[in-house]
């Protein structure tokens, strides 16, 4: 199936221009949801917000935010009764369709309202006008909800035409039509295709998409979340279109895409050769070892610009401390060098930094550089993770033992919370180097349904190329995980 980027979609301005807006408080009211989506809520109220459904649950004197769907009179009245400090996100398209509803009613006109009469935006609109019933070849105003798709709104205009003397100001706005149009053109051109709209089920601008592109003739499928992209069966559409609705959030966009393209999210290696590679050159083991942590410096940078989100390497298993004291210290020290240096510069990359394994056996220098590393990158989204004195099973018996503590029943999903780094997704694919065919302990409860790459390559010799390969061959695998 090929992948296309339907262009444009995604974010219009005023959704964006709220959504900054709003990132910018902390601790406020917001009235409804800010915009119909999942990931931009849980981010909101991660800052703290509080979402409220009535303009009476803000606390007197607090600070409250209309989102961009806008609020009727009524409500800005009792905001201002309850002295609330007001920060309006009203796109000016809204706000336009506000001004034409009040002057119809003003005239003394009936006003028809085309669109979902249970949407905020309705809602609003509906409070700027006087409710008059309108009769036959009467002179009506008509408005429509922004996001409506611009051929329903024209052909209703055209049928109300037929009984009334219309007035219209039912432009969709700009942006939402052009997202429409994109799709149109899309869908017209020949061959299977279909149209997936990322999006969250209760945005109304997403829905209009899916029953725009189902019009064209496309099949027309919505995910709001990876989960639920990951349920969809595409069956035999040879070309997917993909576009999103006004209040997607592009980095989820990204995400999508790069999955549907196969790039994995989660890639964890087993980086192994390091001794053989020195012994190899007649070096010593350790020297084996700089060239391997070298060679995870590229790598790092060579997932980040293939857009691979987490990655997740195997530095030390809890079966290493059984080697020479001298080869040990000398990795000890490895670690704590690479940590602090310039090459794995994780602010200047914006990479978050994560240890998994058990910390209690790794000296204080070297827990000191992990912490302050995992502080000062706790906000990135990318994500490096490194397993040090790391075993699959002592995992498992460490999860064990936390969720008896806990006294929770355990399932599959509670049992993960006790892992080590418990909203890391699964590894989508395991690269294991040096012509060892072993999972070696490594990522046990994780990998139940990864696939695996092997190759001869030692690790300090593993290249870009290498690297593609194994992502080619991935990207080729059909993943089933059980299903058929
Ligand atoms: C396995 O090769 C490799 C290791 C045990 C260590 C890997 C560590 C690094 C590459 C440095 C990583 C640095 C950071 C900061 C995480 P091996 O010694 O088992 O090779 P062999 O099988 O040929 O003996």
């Amino acid at each position: 199936m090929r992948i296309e980027v339907i262009e444009p979609h995604g974010l219009c301005a005023g959704v964006n221009a709220a959504i900054a807006c709003a990132l910018r408080l902390r601790d406020v009211y917001c009235l409804h949801g800010l915009v119909h989506n999942e990931i931009v809520i849980d981010e909101l109220k991660a800052l703290g917000y509080r979402f409220v459904e009535r303009i009476e649950d803000v606390p007197e004197g607090e600070t409250v935010l209309f989102s961009a769907h806008g609020v009727s009179p009524q409500v800005r009245e009792i905001a201002a009764r309850r002295r609330l400090h007001v920060i309006d996100t009203t796109c000016p398209f809204v706000t336009r369709v506000h001004r034409a509803a009040r002057d119809f009613s003003d005239r003394g006109l009936p006003v028809i309202i085309l669109g979902d009469s249970d949407h905020a935006e309705v809602k609003g609109i509906a409070g700027e006008i006087k409710p008059r019933r309108p009769r036959a070849s009467q002179r009506v105003g008509v408005v429509a909800q922004t996001t409506m798709d611009a051929d329903e709104v024209a052909a209703r205009v055209s049928e109300l035409r037929k009984t009334y003397e219309v007035e219209a100001m039912a432009d969709v706005c700009t942006a939402t039509k052009e997202r429409q149009d994109a799709v149109k053109r899309f869908c017209a051109a020949p061959g299977s295709r279909g149209v997936l709209v990322l999006g969250s089920g209760t945005s109304a601008n997403t829905k209009r998409l899916v029953a725009v592109a189902e019009r064209c003739g496309a099949r027309a499928f919505r995910a709001g979340t990876l989960d639920e992209l990951e349920r969809i069966d595409f069956g035999d559409v040879e070309t997917l279109g993909v576009t999103s609705g006004a209040s997607t959030p592009e980095r989820f966009f990204d995400e999508a895409v790069k999955f549907l393209r196969h790039v994995p999210r989660h890639l964890a290696i087993i980086m192994d050769g390091n001794g053989r590679w020195a012994m190899r050159r007649g070096k010593r083991r350790g020297e084996g070892h700089v060239a391997g942590a070298r060679t995870l410096a590229n790598v790092l940078r060579w997932c980040g610009a293939r857009g691979i989100r987490y990655l997740t390497v195997y530095a030390f298993s809890t079966e290493n401390w059984k080697r020479p004291k001298e080869e040990v210290d000398g990795l000890m020290n490895l670690f704590v060098k690479m940590l602090r240096s310039k090459a794995l510069d994780f602010v200047h990359n914006k990479v978050r930094f994560r240890m998994i394994g058990r910390r209690g056996d790794l000296s204080s220098r070297l827990n000191a550089a992990i912490t302050r590393l995992e502080e000062s990158t706790r906000n990135f989204k990318r994500e490096f993770i490194v397993a040090i004195s790391y075993g699959g099973r002592a995992e498992i018996v460490d999860a064990v033992n936390a969720a008896m503590r806990a006294g929770e029943p355990i399932t599959e999903e509670t049992f993960r919370n006790y892992l080590y780094a418990p909203d890391v997704p699964d590894p989508d694919l395991v690269i294991r180097t040096s012509g060892e065919l072993r999972t070696s302990n490594f990522l046990l409860w994780e990998t139940a349904y990864s696939e695996y790459y092997f190759t001869d390559a030692l690790w300090p010799d593993f290249t870009e190329a290498e690297l593609d390969r194994a992502l080619a061959d991935y990207a080729k695998r059909h993943r089933r995980k059980g299903g058929t």
